[in-house]
């Protein structure tokens, strides 16, 4: 399968990738993830993404759309892929059709956390990750079992640079503006599921996985 998850920031695109990968045996691509890791590394691609990524706002198609070029090209994503934070704007949108056109592919789903922003800011705000995994997790939804520690492999957690009321202003705005068009191009291909993301955790998996087998 060919997934796409589309939702503003805190929808729990991230808390629901890593079940569905499992279940699926699909690739997981976030590039919120990929551009992170290139940040902490100093790359050249994390040196020209960090400003954007900081302040909220989305990073050039033309940088995203290289990293998830190479990224699909691993075997591990041959036999299909969740793609978490990508396409972000209907031009990636459109260049991820080429792409997969090329192989003679297409995108089988659409997954849209639908949620109201008014839930977002304490999501976003308690939220608290294992950066290696990628394990996330909420102080009061989804704690860890011992306080800043990851259930795991006991090493510490941290909290996104971005995780701010103040920048969740802008990083919604940029999903109003830039992201919402693109769920109006994939309902037109009458590809989208809609997703009440504001349920508790399971019950949103449950949703997924109707979806899913339907
Ligand atoms: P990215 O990393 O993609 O961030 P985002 O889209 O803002 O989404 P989040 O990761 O914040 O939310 P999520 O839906 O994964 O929520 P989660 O499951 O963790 O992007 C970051 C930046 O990178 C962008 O701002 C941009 O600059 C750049 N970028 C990335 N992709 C780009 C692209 N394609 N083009 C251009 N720029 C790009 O859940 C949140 C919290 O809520 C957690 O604590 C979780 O435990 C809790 N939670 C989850 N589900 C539930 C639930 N059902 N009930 C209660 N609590 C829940
Ligand atoms: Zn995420």
């Amino acid at each position: 399968k060919r997934l796409i998850l589309i939702g503003p920031p805190g929808s729990g695109k991230g808390t629901q990738s890593p079940i569905i990968k499992d279940d699926y045996c699909l690739c997981h691509l976030a590039t919120g993830d990929m551009l992170r890791a290139a940040v902490s590394a100093k790359t050249p691609l994390g040196i020209k993404a960090k400003e954007a990524m900081d302040k909220g706002e989305l990073v050039s198609d033309d940088l995203v759309v290289g990293i998830i070029d190479e990224a699909m090209k691993k075997p591990s994503c041959q036999k299909g892929f969740i793609l978490d934070g990508f396409p972000r704007t209907v031009v990636q949108a459109e260049k991820l059709d080429e792409m997969l056109k090329n192989q003679g592919a297409k995108v089988d789903k659409v997954l849209n956390f639908a949620i109201d922003d008014a839930i977002l800011e304490e999501r976003i705000t308690g939220r608290w990750i294992h950066p290696s995994s990628g394990r996330t997790y909420h102080t009061k939804f989804a704690p860890p079992k011992t306080p800043g520690v990851d259930d795991v492999t006991g090493e510490p957690l941290i909290q996104r640079k971005d995780d701010t009321a103040a920048v969740l202003k802008s990083r919604l705005e940029a999903f109003h503006k830039q992201t919402e068009p693109v769920i109006g191009y994939y309902s037109q291909k009458g590809i989208v599921a809609n997703l009440q993301a504001e349920k508790p955790p399971k019950e949103v998996t449950v949703e997924v996985q109707k979806v899913l087998s339907s």
